[in-house]
């Protein structure tokens, strides 16, 4: 079989090496642009950037064995249709982020369950006119970055949380970069207006500024004024949240393929074990399916959705807490579904010593050991 060189298959697939290499290393694969990769790694990257991998095997004439590795698009293979947004809340220290995530989910609750109990499970999910935003909970700048720097898009909106009293302040640009780079719509939350000192017109002059131009100042920006303190205006920053994921495309997934889905925090629980909170991006999970993250695999024992319930299925942009895991994955991870738990179990234990080996293979560049010596 003749390799699959990542300068090569980068060549094919349009993307720089550096770009793949940087992906591999997400996978834990340390690779160089010479480096040759396994096919199903390739495969892995192939779907990535929307490409299978199709290998053709040379029969007669050519050398037994000998594979040709042909990239071709994609064929629309699945049925995208409309999901609710997934929306994390960022801003800097203390302009109100927790006060709003917590006054947008009571103000659901309230309405809708009549005092019900909701259960942190690292995101929630709240209905507006009908439909439904899905809130990620978990801290906003770590969970987002760390996020990012694995290439993907977990979040389709950041609404980002400026206090009227204050003002953009160096973590909000910060914040708005990290949205940037990711290429995720931003709405703003102009927060604290019940505070003395509360200045609406600075903040839109400040989005101006930034390239953020209100939507009433002829700009796409969309805005709301908000006290998360009083409950003021939460309507208001929900209706810009469903109007900015109505006019973005890529807030898609297809239900009925195959599941995958990222890690928003993992823990072990009394009576539970492992148990890791995730929202499904693709496909709709069920309990019995068999899933692998990096070191660690799950034959889903329960679904519990954000109310504490115990649910049937999880389709895409759900938040659902997975109970049945081997150990906590980590936080930013994302799983896939295989056939059986036999298989997670291989995949998992294959995932743990590709990075045995790159940690031997790191410690052996540093000149310490060889890596026989650690096998
Ligand atoms: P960090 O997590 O520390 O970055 O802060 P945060 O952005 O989560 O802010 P948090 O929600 O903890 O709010 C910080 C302070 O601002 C708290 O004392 C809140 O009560 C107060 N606060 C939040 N929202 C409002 C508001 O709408 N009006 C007023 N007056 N105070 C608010
Ligand atoms: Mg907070």
């Amino acid at each position: 079989r003749s390799p699959i060189v990542v300068r090569d298959f980068a060549l094919q697939i349009g993307r720089k090496p550096f770009q793949l290499i940087s992906e591999l290393m997400e996978m834990s694969i340390f690779a160089s642009m010479n480096s040759s990769i396994e096919e199903d790694v390739a495969q892995r990257l192939a779907k990535i950037h929307g490409f299978a991998l199709e290998v053709r095997h040379r029969g007669e004439g050519g050398a037994a064995g000998e594979a040709e590795k042909v990239v071709e698009e994609k064929k629309p293979a699945r049925e995208m249709v409309p999901r609710p947004p997934v929306v994390c809340i960022l801003g800097h220290v203390d302009h109100g982020k927790t006060t709003l995530l917590d006054t947008i989910r009571k103000a659901n609750v309230v309405s809708s369950e009549a005092g019900g109990i909701t259960q942190h499970i690292g995101a929630y999910q709240v209905t507006h006119k009908d439909k439904l935003i899905t809130f990620i909970d978990t801290p906003g700048h770590a969970a987002f970055s760390n996020m990012r720097a694995r290439g993907a898009r977990t979040t389709d909106i950041a609404v980002l949380v400026v206090a009227a009293d204050d003002g953009f302040m160096p973590q909000t640009d910060e914040a708005l970069g990290h949205a940037r780079v990711s290429k995720v719509p931003v709405v703003v939350a102009i927060n604290k207006m019940d505070a003395p000192g509360a200045n609406v017109d600075k903040v839109l002059r400040q989005m101006q500024e930034r390239d953020l131009a209100p939507e009433d100042w002829g700009g796409e920006t969309l805005y709301a004024k908000v006290s998360a303190l009083k409950g003021e205006g939460i309507e208001d920053i929900l209706e810009a949240i469903v109007l900015q994921a109505d006019v973005t495309e890529t807030i898609v997934a297809d239900p009925k393929g195959e599941v995958e889905g990222v890690i928003v925090e993992a823990q072990k629980e009394l009576g539970r074990g492992s148990t890791a909170s995730a929202i499904i991006q693709q496909g709709t999970l069920k309990p019995g399916m068999a899933l692998v993250c990096g070191e660690n695999y799950c034959r889903v024992r329960q679904l519990i959705n954000d109310k504490g319930e115990q649910i049937k299925e999880a389709g895409p942009s759900s938040p659902v807490k997975i109970v049945g895991w081997s150990g906590p994955p980590d936080a930013g991870d994302f799983f896939k579904v295989v056939k059986n738990e036999r298989e997670a179990k291989k995949h998992a234990e294959a995932n743990e010593l590709d990075r045995k080996k790159l940690e031997a293979t790191q410690l052996q560049e540093r000149g310490s050991t060889s890596v026989d010596d650690l096998f």
